[in-house]
């Protein structure tokens, strides 16, 4: 078994070729992930081969993105998806405000378009089942090969350490009521990329919202079963700013015990965290990482990163509703069993609303 190693700030490190090897990594995962009392809920992954590349040319397509004039941004925009495909900006609503602190672009690294889907379905489950929107190659070129490289790397990592998560829920949860991760997530259908673009501070931000500690993006559990995090970058009048993410962290995040751990990610590291998806799907064994990210002290600077959600198929039933062994920890509904489509349903209809509630990502 590999050493445990974590970084200063808690976080568990494992090299990608330890994540490739069939080695038992149960303990890392479950000092990282799982029901350790020092858990933060985040594992880095070293290593990565390509990663540093893909990173900075999917980070600087998504600076390139953010110069483009709203009303170009706005080709891609799509509301049929409820702006969950292409552009976004203002339209999720964070802290009971419609969000104009950064500006998303989400798009299936995977998949075009989606395979085997019906109007039926594509009326219930919009956030998924609509073809990509690119912005026109002209406008930034190479900005599609450059998100679907970097998505298509970080879900290949995610499934790897998707095995060593099926492993650990083997320990706790009885095989009958096992949901396997690697094999559910191998499907393309809903898996979302976005490239996230923070804006600089403005004069709409008053000095107490930029003081908040969730100022760019509110406390919130995501939506997935994995999210895959890119270190941000960030610049200064189009020059990249090096250590201000070791200067003052911008992911923050909540353990279990409700203490604030703020947490950098390194360049040469993806960061996995988990999402409610998960929770529910491994009984409660994986829990969500309750996180959320505080803006830059140093109002000149904007940040891109890339995240990515690993995600299962619309039909799978991740939650068997046992009162007697499990504690529903998101209070939904009073059905027994919940489809991760169904749980989609309701997480989505929360956050486009005026009310504070679980992101979707
Ligand atoms: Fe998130």
């Amino acid at each position: 078994m590999p050493k445990l190693e974590k970084t200063d700030q808690g976080v568990v490190v494992l090299e990608y070729q330890d994540l490739l090897s069939g080695k038992d990594l149960t303990k890392h995962i479950q000092e990282a992930l799982g029901n350790s009392p020092t858990a933060l809920g985040v594992i880095f992954i070293r290593h990565v081969p390509n990663l540093l590349p893909l990173r900075e040319e999917a980070l600087l397509k998504s600076l390139e993105h953010s110069k483009l004039p709203r009303f170009i941004q706005e080709e891609t925009a799509h509301p049929q998806s409820n702006f969950l495909t292409g552009w976004s900006l203002g339209k999720e609503w964070v802290n009971q405000k419609p969000d104009i602190s950064k500006g998303s672009f989400y798009a299936n690294p995977l998949q075009q378009e989606p395979i085997q889907t019906t109007e039926e379905l594509r009326a219930r489950f919009p956030v998924y089942l609509h073809d990509n929107q690119w912005p026109r190659p002209d406008l930034v070129p190479g900005f599609q090969d450059a998100f679907c490289q970097l998505g298509k790397l970080i879900h290949s990592v995610g499934l790897s350490l998707a095995q060593h998560c099926d492993a650990y829920i083997a320990q706790h949860v009885p095989k009958e009521a096992r949901v396997p991760l690697v094999e559910s997530l191998q499907g393309p259908a809903t898996t979302k990329g976005r490239l996230l673009h923070y804006y600089t501070n403005d004069a709409n931000s008053s000095s107490a919202e930029q003081e908040d500690e969730d100022s760019w993006c509110g406390w919130h559990v995501d939506h997935s079963f994995l999210t895959g995090l890119t270190s941000p970058r960030y610049t200064r009048e189009g020059q990249e700013v090096l250590g201000a993410e070791l200067d003052s962290p911008s992911l923050l995040i909540r353990d279990r015990w409700g203490t604030l751990h703020s947490v950098s990610i390194p360049q040469d590291c993806l960061s996995f965290q988990l999402g409610q998806a998960l929770e529910l799907a491994s009984q409660g064994h994986l829990l969500a990482t309750y996180h959320c990210v505080r803006r830059s002290p140093d109002p000149t600077l904007s940040r891109d990163t890339f995240a990515l959600f690993l995600q299962p198929p619309l039909d799978l039933t991740i939650f068997h509703r046992d009162p007697n062994l499990f504690k529903n920890p998101s209070g939904m509904g009073p059905s027994t069993t919940m489809t991760f489509g169904e749980y989609t349903e309701q997480v989505v209809g929360r956050n486009h609303v005026k009310e504070k509630a679980t992101a979707f990502s």
